[in-house]
């Protein structure tokens, strides 16, 4: 097992592990742009980078946030919204001004216009210094979907299924969030690429198959977007709980 695999007992230790990681890399780069994932997986990591925040300030007063991706058919003050989850989980607790903060707009009348926002602004002040990515069930990362062909940049995406049922939908104000929220917003594979450290986080056995998928770097079938992004990343971990992990993993770099 790849050195690059930390196996931790559970979900609490996997977020104090990512947690840590991310307090070093603010430590060394005051000014870091954090990509931030949304989803149930990072929620207790940027618990702690709260916590810490109400300690010490300071650490955090520079550190920006890239939005990962949205839902597209949601406003932003839906509670299904990745925008909702980031102002929640991160965007207030850290303080981080508008200025430090890149995201995707909830429902913009033109997603193409959109995402070329994006790009332009990640083009700008990017790279992004440090990606915190959970995996979808069906091995995605962001909302770039298993496809034989990844777009590079910030792109209108298709969903799969798996993700439209996504738990953080069941939140929605909306009727049958499942039907109407048929695309996303996300940043590319070549955004991730260019990340200058990645750390992909999997808790729970939901992930065992993606998870295992993903570490396989022997499959020959076309990659998943995380399989993709673990086999041509030359800086990324992954932190995941043993109950993510296969029984044939187990002989992992156990913390
Ligand atoms: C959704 C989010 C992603 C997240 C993924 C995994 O697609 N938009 O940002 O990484 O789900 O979510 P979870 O951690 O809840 O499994």
């Amino acid at each position: 097992m790849s050195e690059r695999v930390v196996v931790v007992p559970d979900f609490e230790t996997m977020s104090q592990s990512a947690a840590d990681s991310i307090f070093e890399a603010i430590r060394r780069t005051p000014s870091l742009l954090i990509c931030a994932a949304t989803g149930s997986t990072p929620t207790r990591t940027y618990g702690l980078l709260a916590e810490c925040c109400t300690r010490s300030p300071e650490l955090f007063r520079r550190v920006r946030i890239i939005k990962l991706d949205e839902w597209c058919g949601l406003n932003a003050d839906d509670p299904a919204s990745c925008e909702m989850y980031l102002q929640q989980h991160l965007v207030q607790p850290l303080k981080i001004s508008g200025d430090r903060y890149i995201a995707f707009r909830s429902n913009p009348e033109n997603r193409q216009a959109e995402c070329e926002r994006i790009a332009g602004a990640l083009a700008h002040k990017g790279p992004i210094d440090l990606a915190i990515l959970g995996i979808g069930v069906n091995g995605h990362i962001g909302f770039n979907e298993p496809h034989a062909v990844f777009a590079a940049h910030a792109h209108v995406s298709e969903l799969a299924l798996e993700s439209r049922q996504h738990a953080m939908l069941s939140k929605s104000t909306v009727d049958n969030p499942q039907e109407l929220v048929r695309y996303g917003l996300t940043l590319g594979m070549s955004d991730l690429l260019q990340a200058r450290q990645v750390i992909i986080l999997a808790s729970g056995s939901s992930k065992r198959q993606s998870l295992q998928r993903m570490l396989d770097t022997s499959a020959t079938e076309p990659a998943s977007p995380a399989s993709f992004l673990w086999q041509h990343h030359t800086n990324a971990v992954c932190i995941c709980d043993q109950a993510a992990m296969q029984d044939d993993h187990r002989d992992a770099a156990l913390l």
